[in-house]
C-alpha cells in the first residue's frame, strides 16, 4: 500500500482524540484518528454547552442533508450554554431498533468530527470504534464516510463484518450488522439494518472506501480476520497489554498478580513472523512512543507504530485541563501510577486506570457516586424470558441488573465508564443540581514517561512535540 504513515495517533474514546488532536497529527503528515465512540452524545452536549467557537455549527453547515442538520441544531443548541447546575438532556439509549433521532445524531456527529479533522490540509484522517459498542456502528460509519474518512480502525471485539459494511456504503447501499444477543436462539432476529436512502435528502456521488485496520492482540485473530472477513482487511494494529484504554484479556485461566492486575504470559506473545506472512501492513502499539521503539518496530517489519498515551496528554487532546495537568505533574514528580483494573469496565476487558485524586479511581469517590445507567453504550443485549431483546449493564444498580438475569458477582467493582468518560472531557452530567459526575482517566504504562515530550522548562506539550521526538532518530 502506498503512503503509509509511520505514526498513527491511536483513537481514544470518548472524545480524547477529538477533531483538534487528529487534525494536528494529520497536518504533520502522520495519521490522526478521531474517536467515534459516543459522538452522538458528545455532539448533543457540545451544543447544549452553547457550541463554544462555533465549530459544530460550522460542521453542520457542511453536512450534505441540511434539514437533518437543522433538526439537530434546533433540538440541542442552547445559546450561551446550559447553566452549570442544570443537567444535560438525556438521550434515548441505543437499542436494536434505534430511534431515528439517535441514528441522525450518529450520522451527523461522525460526519462533523471527521469533517473538522480534515479541514485545512490534504492528508488522510481515520476514525476508531470499539466493536463491542455495536448498535451505533452502521449510522456512525456512514456519517464518517460521508465526510471522507480514509481509515476505519476497530478493536475490542472481532470486527469480521465491518469490511463488507464499508463496501456497501460506497454506493449508499443498505448494510446489516449482527447484534450479539446473549442467550439468543437460532431463529431470533438479531440483525440490524441501515438503509442510507431512508436518510438521504438528495442524490450523492459514490463515496471513497476507507482502508480497514483491525486492532488485534494475537496473530491468530489477525489470520482469522484475513480469512473470514466480509471484505478486505487492509492491515493491523498489533496492541500489547501495556497500552492505554481497554486491553485484551490474558489467554488461559485468569490469574491476578499480588497487586490484583491480570498476569500476561507466553501465550499472549504475538508471533510477528506470522504477522509478516500475512503480507499486510501492521503497526505496533503499546509502549512504542519513542524513537528507539519506532526504529525497533520498523526493523521487525512493521509499517510503524500506533501511540495513544503520549497524545492523550498533549494540549490538543479532549482530556480536560485539570486532569491533564495533574497527571503531567505526577509524571514529572515520579508519582504517576497506572493500575490495570480487571473489573472496572462493564465490558469485562481489563482497563488501564491512571490513579488520580478526585476521579473515581479513588475508592471514596467511587463509593460516593450514585450507581446509575443512563447512557447505556456498554449495555449487553440479552434474550428475555419472553423472547424479546433486553439490555443490561453490570455498572447499573445491582438489583436492576440481577432482575434482568445478570449475575450479581459481575457487578463487583464495575464502574460507570460511560458517565466517567464524558466527564473526562468536560461534559459531566449533573444530578439533582448538586452531584456532578466524576471522571476516570485511562492511560498506558507510558504515562510515567510522558515528560520526555515537554519542551525545556515547559509544563505542557503539543502533538507536534510528540511527532518530532518520535521521528528524531
Ligand atoms: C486515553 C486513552 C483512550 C483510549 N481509547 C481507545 C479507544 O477508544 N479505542 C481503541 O481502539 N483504543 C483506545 N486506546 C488505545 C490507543 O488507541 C493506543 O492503541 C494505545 O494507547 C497505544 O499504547 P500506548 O498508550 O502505550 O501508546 C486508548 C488509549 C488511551 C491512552
Amino acid at each position: 500500500m502506498a503512503n503509509l504513515p509511520k505514526i498513527i495517533q491511536g483513537g481514544m474514546g470518548a472524545g480524547i482524540s477529538n477533531w483538534r488532536l487528529a487534525r494536528s497529527v494529520s497536518q504533520l503528515g502522520q495519521l490522526g484518528v478521531v474517536s467515534g465512540t459516543a459522538l452522538d452524545m458528545i455532539l448533543a452536549r457540545r451544543l447544549q454547552d452553547g457550541d463554544p467557537g462555533g465549530h459544530m455549527r460550522h460542521g453542520l453547515d457542511h453536512f450534505p442533508f441540511p434539514e437533518m442538520a437543522e433538526r439537530i441544531w434546533r433540538t440541542y443548541y442552547m445559546p450561551g450554554g446550559k447553566h452549570a447546575t442544570e443537567p444535560y438532556r438525556t438521550l434515548p439509549m441505543h437499542s436494536k431498533d434505534c430511534p431515528r433521532e439517535l441514528q441522525e445524531l450518529c450520522i451527523v456527529a461522525n460526519f462533523i468530527e471527521v469533517f473538522l479533522a480534515r479541514e485545512g490540509h490534504p492528508n488522510p484522517v481515520g476514525i476508531n470504534y470499539l466493536e463491542k459498542i455495536q448498535i451505533p456502528h452502521l449510522p456512525s460509519i456512514y456519517g464518517a464516510m460521508l465526510a471522507g474518512v480514509a481509515y476505519v480502525l476497530m478493536g475490542a471485539g472481532v470486527p469480521v463484518k465491518i469490511p463488507g459494511v464499508l463496501d456497501r456504503f460506497v454506493n449508499h447501499e443498505p448494510a446489516t450488522y449482527p447484534l450479539q444477543v446473549s442467550g439468543a436462539l437460532e431463529n431470533d432476529d438479531t440483525t440490524m439494518t441501515f438503509v442510507p436512502q431512508d436518510f438521504a435528502e438528495c442524490e450523492l456521488p459514490p463515496l471513497t472506501r476507507p482502508r480497514f485496520l483491525a486492532i488485534v492482540a494475537s496473530n491468530t485473530l489477525a489470520t482469522t480476520l484475513v480469512r473470514k472477513a466480509s471484505g478486505k482487511v487492509d492491515g493491523f494494529i498489533v496492541e500489547g497489554p501495556v497500552a492505554g484504554g481497554h486491553n485484551a484479556p490474558p489467554r488461559g485461566k485468569p490469574q491476578l498478580s499480588a497487586a490484583g492486575e491480570p498476569v500476561y504470559g507466553d501465550r499472549d506473545h504475538v508471533d510477528l513472523e506470522k504477522m509478516r506472512e500475512l503480507a499486510l501492513p501492521f503497526w505496533l502499539a503499546g509502549g512504542f512512543a519513542s524513537p528507539e521503539k519506532l526504529r525497533e518496530a520498523l526493523a521487525l517489519g512493521a509499517a510503524g507504530i500506533q501511540a495513544g498515551t503520549a497524545f492523550a496528554f498533549c494540549a490538543e487532546s479532549g482530556l480536560q485541563d485539570d486532569y491533564k495537568l495533574a497527571l503531567i505533574r505526577k509524571a514529572a514528580s515520579g508519582t504517576a501510577t497506572v493500575f490495570t483494573d480487571p473489573l472496572a469496565s462493564p465490558t469485562g476487558f481489563p482497563f488501564k486506570v491512571a490513579q488520580l485524586e478526585g476521579s473515581i479511581s479513588q475508592q471514596e469517590v467511587y463509593l460516593a457516586k450514585p450507581r446509575i445507567c443512563d447512557l447505556g453504550y456498554l449495555r449487553e443485549a440479552y434474550r428475555t424470558a419472553e423472547g424479546a431483546i433486553g439490555y443490561r449493564c453490570p455498572g447499573e444498580p445491582v438489583t436492576t441488573y440481577v432482575a434482568k438475569g445478570g449475575r450479581r458477582e459481575n457487578t463487583l467493582g464495575r464502574k460507570c465508564l460511560c458517565n466517567a468518560l464524558v466527564a473526562n472531557i468536560g461534559h459531566p452530567q449533573v444530578r439533582g443540581g448538586k452531584y456532578v459526575e466524576k471522571g476516570l482517566v485511562t492511560a498506558g504504562d507510558d504515562l510515567t514517561g510522558i515528560t520526555r515530550f515537554l519542551p525545556r522548562h515547559g509544563s505542557a506539550y503539543r502533538a507536534a512535540d510528540v511527532v518530532a521526538l518520535l521521528l528524531s532518530a
